[in-house]
């Protein structure tokens, strides 16, 4: 728990220092990333948007099959729709692949945002998207926020996202350490203190408490998940690969369902078709 009566130039003198250990730690440990060796927007919004749901193993091979079959925003704006679902099974929710493109649609015909507040301003860009693109790509100085920055800012308890941004040319490479910290030492549910660079000045080093897992226990299988189910379906449309039939028919209605709400597939006489216009 930080101590309100704390000093605010202790808070930041450890706060420089726990930033030095970090960013000399990453230096050391980073992980050599396909999307760590560019700076084209393009390659890392489609990281970022693959990272949003999977684990770096599984995005690696999948993001650089992506970039040889469409590796600008002009050839993904470009691409059928079906392609690019077929292309993203596995890869979590489908809107996903969707929204990707339709931001490349607009980078298309506009060329890209020069900062994360016009990224943040493409069709289903989160401030999160926005601000790693902006940092990884441009070099702005913004925090890129997620769930990893935020659980190490908590802990720390030396400031906010932003107070931990060094103010020189690393902001960048502080956004890739912090999430490199928090993917690796720093996790949610289980902190590897004696492991972490920045436990010296950490007002929680050694007594990190894990939340509790949600109500209701585990995580179910996700072979039980709609998203399942919908992934499944839209495989199947998207390649005219064999329609899930060994599925439930109410997980199927309801599957289906929610893809009609998100605009991916209608409802036809014949069944059930993917939507082929772009959207946004
Ligand atoms: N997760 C989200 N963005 C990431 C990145 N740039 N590197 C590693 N893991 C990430």
């Amino acid at each position: 728990m930080p101590d309100p009566e704390e000093h605010p130039d202790v808070v930041r003198a450890d706060r420089d220092a726990a930033r030095e250990a970090v960013l000399g730690w990453y230096d050391e440990v980073a992980r050599d990333l396909p999307w760590r060796r560019t700076d084209d927007p393009y390659a890392i919004l489609v990281s970022e948007v693959m990272l949003q749901q999977t684990q770096v193993a599984r995005v690696v091979p999948r993001f650089e099959d992506w970039l040889d079959r469409w590796p600008t925003a002009e050839a993904l704006a470009a691409a059928d729709r079906r392609d690019v679902l077929a292309a993203w099974v596995g890869l979590g929710y489908n809107s996903r692949a969707v929204r990707l493109q339709a931001a490349c649609v607009v980078v298309a015909r506009e060329g890209w945002p020069g900062d994360a507040k016009g990224l943040r301003a493409l069709p289903g860009i989160g401030p999160y998207t926005a601000a790693a693109v902006a940092s990884f790509a441009f070099g702005e100085r913004v925090a890129a926020v997620d769930t990893n920055v935020v659980r190490i800012s908590e802990r720390l308890g030396l400031g906010e996202p932003d107070d931990l941004l060094p103010d020189d040319d690393r902001a960048p490479t502080w956004n890739q350490a912090a999430m490199e910290l928090g993917a690796t030492v720093c996790r949610a549910r289980a902190a590897d203190c004696p492991r972490c660079p920045a436990a010296r000045w950490c007002r929680s080093a050694g007594r990190v408490v894990v939340p509790p897992r949600a109500a209701g226990g585990t995580r179910p299988r996700f072979e039980d998940t709609d998203r399942f189910v919908r992934g499944r379906i839209v495989a199947a449309l998207a390649s005219g690969g064999d329609w899930p039939d060994h599925l439930e028919p109410v997980r199927l209605e309801r599957a289906i369902d929610g893809l009609v709400r998100d605009g991916l597939v209608v409802r036809t006489a014949a069944g059930v078709e993917l939507r082929e216009d772009h959207a946004g």
